[in-house]
């Protein structure tokens, strides 16, 4: 007889469900008595001990289904160890949960946040186990999160959509793409979808060498330009500023976003229209795509596998194509960002996409 509980914990993707479903169906193909309980709306459920029983019934008919049946919520992990309104201390709470129904071991699908609120539970003793979520592909320690594929085809999809308008209009055009601290989606979407300007969060760019490029495409016969952006695009200038000063900076600004300070920059500068397009939460809206469908199903099993050996305090991660269990601790509190040497952008500058620096 086995307990486990489940929860999925900050932004949702489309392939939460899926990824429970293979967890669940593994455990249910191999083992004679299964109880999962399904904590509600993230670790908020954990801490004030609201879940609900599943059934083998609950797992069925999700596998395309985006979003996720058990809810979720962000817990920032800065406010974990930080007593409720009521004087709740929060870990303590998680803990007597956990004890309270003689749960074997705690399935946790979240992001980097999520990961540390996970390894702490891990260090209180509890048996864990992370499974990567994100659409950033952000943590640290795996290749790839469920999550990112199916929020790149979104994203493209946007950029296919505004590139028949904006060769119509002639005009400029910002996406912005999500991915505050990380540019994954935005370099993979960017590429994929033909942008000829791409501005990540870890190559700040320069006004004048954006600028140098719409002038060479237009010279070159090129009437309209692409520029995906992600939300924490930064410029050189604003990148030489404290984290405090920038924080300032933008709280100050009467712009909503980087993307539309740059395109009021850039309309300024060429005497011209430029759109901004913010598909913003439709990135991780959807179903999941047939990448995330499979690379979930086999995070699932691998999970299941390891409550199965009762190996806990790991994340289940792809690692140079192969499944790996990987040490909660060796990667809790560590990002993934793009390094701006990597391959992928080199291969992108070759076929003449400006990172504008
Ligand atoms: O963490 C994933 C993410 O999608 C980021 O890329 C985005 O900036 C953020 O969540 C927005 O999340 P929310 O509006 O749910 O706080």
């Amino acid at each position: 007889m086995k307990k486990i509980g489940l929860l999925t914990s900050g932004g949702d993707c489309q392939a939460l469900n899926v990824t429970m479903r293979g967890v669940a169906k593994s455990l249910y193909t191999n083992l004679e008595q299964l109880e999962i309980y399904g904590f509600l709306n993230g670790y908020e459920g954990l801490i004030y001990g609201r879940y609900k029983l599943l059934s083998k019934q609950d797992f069925s008919g999700i596998l395309t289904i985006g979003g996720t049946m058990l809810g979720t919520s962000r817990q920032p992990f800065k406010q974990i160890r930080v007593p409720d309104k009521s004087g709740l201390d929060k870990v303590r709470a998680m803990k007597e949960n956990y004890y309270r129904l003689n749960l074997d071991c705690l399935v946790v699908l979240g992001g980097n946040g999520s990961q540390k609120t996970a390894n702490l539970l891990s260090e209180e003793g509890l048996n864990v186990i992370h499974l990567p979520k994100t659409i950033d592909n952000d943590i640290y320690g795996t290749d790839i999160t469920f999550g990112f594929q199916s929020a790149i085809d979104v994203a493209t999809n946007v950029i296919d959509c505004i590139h028949t308008t904006a060769a119509s209009h002639n005009r400029v055009f910002i996406v912005e793409i999500m991915g505050h601290k990380v540019g994954w989606l935005t370099l993979y979407a960017g590429i994929a979808g033909g942008a000829d300007i791409i501005l990540l969060p870890e190559i700040p760019y320069d006004i004048d060498s954006v600028m140098k490029s719409i002038t060479a495409r237009s010279k070159a016969g090129k009437g309209f330009t692409i520029l995906a952006v992600a939300e924490g695009a930064i410029s050189k200038k604003n990148a030489s500023l404290s984290k405090k000063e920038y924080k300032e900076k933008m709280a100050k600004s009467k712009f909503p976003s980087v993307s539309y300070e740059l395109a009021y920059e850039i309309s300024n500068r060429l005497g011209s229209e430029v759109r901004v397009v913010v598909p913003g939460h439709t990135q991780r809206g959807g179903t999941p795509n047939a990448f995330d469908r499979v690379l979930s199903t086999r995070i699932g099993a691998a999970a299941a596998e390891a409550i199965l050996e009762e190996d806990y305090g790991c994340m289940i991660a792809m690692i140079n194509g192969e499944i790996k269990r990987v040490p909660l601790k060796n990667v809790s509190g560590k990002l993934k960002t793009v390094n701006p040497g990597c391959e992928l952008i080199k291969e992108a500058k070759m076929i003449g996409i400006s990172f504008g620096e």
